[in-house]
């Protein structure tokens, strides 16, 4: 063991989970009987990985964020770790700080493993990040936040078969952190929250009690280029936000609550705090826009259907036959279209193993401004092109797909070999 090396074990384990009053749910975890303990991960330093599966089927270990070399270290449907055994892995991060996160990607059980529980964070941290002057003290002012949501049947039980749903399963009570109807205690004036919509299919519209805004500063895979004041957040499956907020204007005794639509997820209760007045900075990151070759065709990528229909160019996803190929270090646009407009149509969060892109317009318009950082899944709207900016800097194969878990199971993926 030298400095520069970090040394983690992570095991996908089954246990038991006192969630409601009563008994006890089955569920799965990493290190934990469900989701686990948020990982850190500092750029720069080599990374070992001891993977154990003590589950009784196959899973994979996906970090759905990091750029590293694909497919086996990034842990897609390719890397199998059959029960009982381990396998063992390696990186060295070179990317923005983020919050990422970990989660089962055996295909075609993927949506199955991580409704059972196998998903979990890992931050990725670096010294640009740290000298910032936001909340660093995780657990006390910068705290996780997984929105998942399930319906728990007789004696407390999840039960995803009977859930099924194509187009993805939901469930009528909101789990966050593993939680029902959770409170934290403020004890500082500002609070960074750390959001992940780790749902199989849901999308949260947050927003806290008397529109309370908020300060939004990071996305999926980096901060922000600047940080941008909003009262409403959409998140699809996913994707993550970081957003600070400022309980400035409240007391002690009070609670602020954040909602979905009309339905209150978390309760924050007002202590004391000392008055906190630092200021964010204007610029928070360089974003450094990767050349596009101007002869470099668009690739174009459609996402259609719904239900068992849904596909990728037409097609289901197969293992063995790679879709397309990019060279590395090469940065290329891509126009990911959403045909679905049925009845509505859905969303279909769109995610890139790998790599983390940028999002250059929607239908030819400016991205949201909550979209100026480095992401791996974008929302696409029903009829909607989203054009991204996509560069891969390893070689290997990468899965690319509708993050909707039930889509990405029922076919709605593609492979990219860079090359
Ligand atoms: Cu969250 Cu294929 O990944
Ligand atoms: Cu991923
Ligand atoms: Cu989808």
């Amino acid at each position: 063991e030298t400095a520069t090396d970090l040394y983690y074990t992570v095991t996908a384990q089954a246990g038991e989970t006192q969630i409601l009053p009563g008994a006890k749910t089955k569920t799965w975890g990493y290190n934990a009987s469900v989701l686990g303990q948020t990982i850190v991960f500092p750029v720069g330093k080599h990374i070992h990985v001891h993977l154990q599966n003590h589950l009784k089927e196959l899973t994979t270990f996906h970090w759905h964020g990091l750029a590293v070399t694909g497919p086996y270290v990034d842990g897609g449907c390719h890397a199998p770790v059959y029960p009982g055994e381990t396998s063992d892995i390696d990186f060295t991060l070179d990317q923005p700080a983020a919050t990422t996160w970990l989660h089962a990607h055996p295909c075609p059980s993927t949506a199955e493993q991580v409704w059972h529980g196998l998903a979990t964070l890992a931050l990725v941290t670096d010294d640009h990040i740290n000298s910032l002057p936001l909340p660093h003290d995780y657990g006390v002012n910068d705290i996780p936040l997984v929105l998942q949501d399930r319906r728990f049947h007789e004696n407390n039980q999840w039960d995803y078969r009977a859930d099924y749903d194509p187009d993805g399963v939901q469930g009528p009570t909101a789990l966050i952190n593993g939680t029902v109807n959770p409170y934290f205690d403020v004890t500082t004036q500002k609070l960074r929250l750390r959001i992940l919509d780790g749902a199989n299919r849901r999308e949260w519209r947050l927003h806290f009690s008397d529109d309370l805004p908020f300060t939004q500063i990071a996305g999926d895979s980096s901060l922000l280029a600047h940080p941008v004041t909003l009262t409403h957040l959409m998140m699809t499956c996913a994707e993550r936000a970081e957003v600070i907020v400022d309980f400035k204007d409240y007391k002690e005794g009070d609670t602020v609550t954040l909602f979905s639509d009309d339905v209150p997820i978390v309760s924050f209760r007002i202590h004391v705090f000392a008055p906190d007045d630092t200021t964010l900075p204007a610029d928070l990151l360089d974003v450094q826009a990767p050349l596009p070759d101007p002869a470099m065709p668009v690739r174009k990528v459609v996402m259609s259907g719904m239900d068992e229909a849904v596909a990728i160019d037409g097609k289901k996803f197969n293992m063995q036959r790679i879709d397309a190929t990019q060279q590395m270090g090469q940065a290329q646009y891509w126009d990911v279209t959403n045909t679905n407009t049925m009845h509505g149509g859905m969303v279909h969060p769109f995610h890139v193993h790998g790599t983390q892109f940028l999002v250059v317009s929607r239908n030819g318009h400016a991205p949201y401004p909550n979209e100026t950082g480095f992401k791996d899944t974008v929302g696409v709207n029903p009829g909607e092109t989203v054009r991204l900016l996509v560069r891969f800097d390893l070689p290997g194969v990468y899965m690319y797909h509708c993050h909707i878990i039930e889509h990405e199971d029922g076919g709605m993926m593609a492979q990219i070999q860079v090359i």
